[in-house]
């Protein structure tokens, strides 16, 4: 059985805790080692407990007892502090230095989860599904222009027109932001819509950015796993759907035309574009193959506010294997 997100999640977020205290206790032995001093006052501190016990059984001025135990704490903080910058350490270094301070690691604040706790879910929902996109087989340089020289389709030069397509990937990727527009490849089968799509994907990611990239199929087959609930009830690929900073729908048309599917679609495609959150969907489908076989709702959306990109060129996966028979 696969770990739940959720579970994944929690773990990752305490073992940062672990390893936070792990750290700070060995900041503690290499201090006492080195400064005598500040050993003494970390000893000091470490018998405050026992003293207070004391104070209690002896009883008398209690508070007053406790307060003074306190201002001598604070006091030999601030000494050894100022001990700590004066042998070159950093004056907090014997602080815990949580990777979140806000819930020290712990994944819950006030009894709600925490914001990194949520970024965890949802980072490792999304490797999750990005593990079966082989995003590291498609890269910008690993694309070449010659497979379009000298092909022409209906009197255009397929050279051009690609290089253009190309250098507009380029760019996307390089200056994307959140508020970058939404892209439309559509074209024949085996022109690299696929393979500019992932390079996209890559170099997105490289920035740090949340990034979807899945064929229609498998992510529409996911939001209908979990939408009949037969699925992890932590994971909702919808919402990381509809969140992501970048979504890549591949293969848009080689779907079934089911009415959950049509909702869906329609639902991803029209609350990005209300969120002002970018899409870039690829398809084999020629204009009027859309028009026909999408609703009006969508098709107003993708023509009117997606760029579009017309792929043209012949077959490369067919030359790639052409080229690999002529070789051997
Ligand atoms: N310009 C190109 N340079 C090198 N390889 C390419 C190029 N375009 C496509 N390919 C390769 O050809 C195959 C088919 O391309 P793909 O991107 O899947 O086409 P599409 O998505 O348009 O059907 C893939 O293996 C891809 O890596
Ligand atoms: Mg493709
Ligand atoms: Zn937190």
């Amino acid at each position: 059985m696969i770990e739940s997100v959720f579970q994944q999640a929690l773990q990752e977020i305490q073992s940062r805790r672990i390893r936070a205290q792990t750290e700070n206790e060995r900041r503690y032995e290499e201090i006492n080692q080195k400064i005598p001093p500040i050993a003494e006052i970390n000893a000091q501190l470490a018998r405050t407990s026992s003293r207070i016990f004391e104070i209690l059984r002896e009883g008398g001025n209690v508070q007053e007892q406790i307060g003074q135990l306190r201002l001598q704490n604070e006091q030999a903080q601030q000494f050894s502090s100022s001990l700590l910058t004066k042998y070159g350490y950093p004056a907090d270094y014997l602080d815990i230095h949580y990777t979140c301070e806000k819930c020290q690691d712990t994944g819950y604040c006030n009894g709600v989860y925490c914001d990194c706790l949520r970024h965890e879910i949802a980072a490792i929902g999304i490797s999750r599904m990005n593990r079966t996109a082989q995003l590291n087989l498609c890269d910008f340089s690993d694309f070449s222009l010659d497979y379009y020289k000298g092909v022409t389709d209906e009197d255009k030069d397929c050279y051009a027109e690609m290089a253009k397509i190309y250098n507009v990937a380029v760019d996307y990727a390089s200056s994307f932001t959140k508020a970058s527009p939404s892209l439309l490849f559509y074209g024949a089968s085996g022109l690299g819509k696929t393979h500019l799509s992932l390079a996209i994907a890559k170099k997105v990611i490289e920035k740090g950015y949340d990034v979807i990239y899945d064929s229609i199929i498998n992510l529409l087959s996911q939001v209908e796993k979990e939408h009949f609930g037969r699925s992890d009830p932590e994971a909702d690929t919808l919402a990381l759907l509809l969140k992501a900073d970048l979504l890549i729908l591949d293969d848009l048309g080689t779907e079934f035309r089911t009415s959950f599917n049509v909702s869906t679609i329609y639902n991803i495609i029209n609350t990005r574009l209300n969120r002002g959150l970018p899409t870039i969907i690829s398809t084999n489908l020629t204009y009027p193959e859309i028009s026909q076989n999408y609703e009006k709702r969508i098709i107003s959306r993708l023509f009117a506010v997606y760029e579009s990109y017309h792929f043209i060129g012949s077959d490369i996966r067919l030359l790639k294997k052409k080229n690999s028979h002529a070789r051997f």
